[in-house]
Parts: structure tokens; sequence; C-alpha cells
């Protein structure tokens, strides 16, 4: 896959910047749109959903920071990876993750989420959980 161009990751980091504001509201969505369409992968989240909203809020903001740095980015995606190995995540699991993750960011940024906001974020959440997929899996 091609690299990630300037653009792309301004489309990504300033639609971020946008929700952070309400970035509550996108993790509960986020949560709620994943456990409707994929309600086996709940089981998997054995402790305070809180927190692990806290959590995956905090992660993804370092990863949009850090999409320029894959020399930083690419290791720690790929430590996470192995971690949810652990917690029964599998392949499969990872795109409908995405869907769920694009679905409540164009919730919360109506307007904003334009066609190129959309592509981006489909194209960087591919390239970073490829790679995720291809460090834990292989
Ligand atoms: C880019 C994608 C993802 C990011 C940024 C992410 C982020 C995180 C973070 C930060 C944690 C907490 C780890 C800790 O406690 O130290 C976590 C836990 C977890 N994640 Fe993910 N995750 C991603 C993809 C997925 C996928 C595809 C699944 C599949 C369903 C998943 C399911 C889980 C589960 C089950 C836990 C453990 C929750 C618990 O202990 O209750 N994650 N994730």
């Amino acid at each position: 896959m091609e690299p990630l161009s300037q653009i792309e990751v301004e489309h990504v980091r300033g639609s971020f910047d946008r929700v952070w504001a309400e970035s509550r509201r996108l993790s509960d969505l986020f949560y709620a749109r994943l456990f409707e369409t994929a309600p086996e992968v709940r089981p998997l989240f054995r402790g305070d959903l809180d927190e692990q909203k806290q959590k995956f809020l905090g992660t993804l903001a370092v990863i949009v920071g850090s999409l320029e740095n894959a020399a930083v980015l690419m290791p720690a995606a790929a430590s996470l990876a192995r971690q949810h190995v652990g917690y029964g995540v599998e392949p499969g699991h990872y795109p409908v993750v995405g869907e769920a993750l694009l679905w409540s960011l164009e919730r919360c940024l109506g307007a904003g989420w334009t066609p190129e906001t959309a592509a981006a974020w489909q194209r960087a959440y591919a390239a970073v959980t490829a790679h995720m997929v291809a460090s834990a899996y292989s």
C-alpha cells in the first residue's frame, strides 16, 4: 500500500481534532455500533467499559498523532496487536472495528465528513491494521 500522503494525514488529523471535544460521544457511539454489528465480540471485553473507552481514545489519539512517524507508529501498533491476540481478537475483527469507528466518526463530524476525509480514514485504518495483523498473526 502507498504511504499516506501529506494531504491524507491532514484530513485524518484535522477531523480527529474536530471531534476531540466530543470524544466521549464518539466512543459511546463506537462501542454501541460495534456491539450491534458484531455482538460476538462483546464477551471479549471483560474489564470496565468506561475505562476501555478512554484507553481506546487515548491510543487512537497517539496513532493519529504519529501517522507521519512510521518508526514510532509501526512498532507500537505491532505490540498493541500482539497484546490483542491475548484478548481473543482475531484478524477478521479488524475490519468490523474499522467500520464501527468510521461510522461513529461520520456521525460526530456531520458535514465535516467529506468524501476526502472518509477516504483518508479508510486508508489510514487499513494501513495501520494491515501492519497490526501481519505482525501479530504470521
Ligand atoms: C486500531 C485498532 C485498535 C486500537 C487502537 C485498540 C486499542 C486498545 C487499547 C488501548 C486497549 C487497552 C489495552 C490495555 O489495557 O493496556 C484495548 C483493549 C482491547 N481491545 Fe482493542 N484496539 C484496536 C483494535 C481492536 C479490535 C479489532 C478488537 C476486536 C474486537 C479489539 C478488542 C479489544 C479487547 C477485547 C480489549 C480488552 C478489553 C478488556 O480487557 O476488557 N481491539 N484496545
